[in-house]
């Protein structure tokens, strides 16, 4: 059985055929799905998503992305979808230095609200980081961000990176790009870092893994992740999925 951590459900190109999506995953033994917010629209589809679908739970937050929109309102509102048990997290929040698609300042001050909310609400954060790291470890450092745990979701860093972000009480999950040519870097980490802290992600509909690229992803082919990592740490696909899987649950403290 698999986990997939990460997919964007509620994505258009995802929902028009959500229902064959769902089953192409139980197929693949895909048995749960985490449904990952990006803003407010995004975040109530997936509470939606989430309540239709025992599979399925939802993560709520503003992407860095989206930072300007995070006004006093929109946290409001996600504190009231948050009560919805089917939400296990908050995110995905960060900083996104290469894209820069909302100011820095604003991005900053969105992950720190966001960090505090899921302080307040007892909940694990899901992070985002592009070419920011330095920055991100800073901030969960300074927020205490890991006290209720976290997830680095499409960790793509080097190994000492993700040796601090461990200390700091965060899992580690890998997603298609593992499984790319020139992922030497992200492959040594997947290697070495403790297999208690791994967890695997599509991130769909984005970041197909191989051999399948250049399709649209979804949730089951988090198994070619899995494979991936079993390759690189030497176990069978069903011992990867068992140890990510149970990773996952304790990450998002899902029911067993
Ligand atoms: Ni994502």
């Amino acid at each position: 059985m698999l986990i997939d951590t990460h997919a964007h459900l509620q994505d258009e190109e995802m929902l028009s055929d959500l229902e064959a999506v769902l089953a192409r995953a139980k197929e693949a033994g895909v048995d749960t799905i985490i449904c990952i917010g990006y803003d407010l629209p995004s975040s109530k589809k997936a509470v939606e998503i989430a309540r239709q679908h025992e599979q399925v739970f939802a993560v709520i937050g503003v992407h860095p992305h989206s930072a300007s929109e995070l006004d006093a309102q929109t946290i409001d509102e996600l504190f009231k979808l948050a009560k919805d048990p089917q939400v296990v997290a908050i995110g995905e929040i960060g900083l996104d230095f290469y894209r820069d698609l909302s100011p820095r300042d604003q991005q900053r001050t969105a992950f720190i609200e966001q960090i505090k909310m899921a302080r307040e609400l007892y909940k694990p954060i899901v992070i985002h980081d592009r070419d920011a790291h330095q920055e991100v470890l800073d901030i969960i450092k300074a927020e205490k961000a890991g006290i209720n745990g976290g997830i680095m979701h499409c960790y793509s860093g080097h190994l000492p990176l993700a040796v601090d972000l461990m200390k700091a009480n965060f899992y580690i999950s890998f997603a298609g790009p593992l499984t790319y040519k020139n992922a030497r870097k992200t492959q040594e980490v997947a290697a070495k870092i403790s297999f208690d802290r791994i967890l695997i992600e599509t991130d769909c509909p984005y970041l197909t893994p191989e051999p399948l690229r250049g399709r649209r992803n979804e949730p089951a082919n988090v198994y070619h992740v899995a494979a991936k990592l079993a390759e690189l740490r030497n176990k069978t696909i069903e011992e990867t999925g068992y140890i990510t899987s149970r990773n996952a649950r304790t990450a998002f403290r899902l029911p067993d």
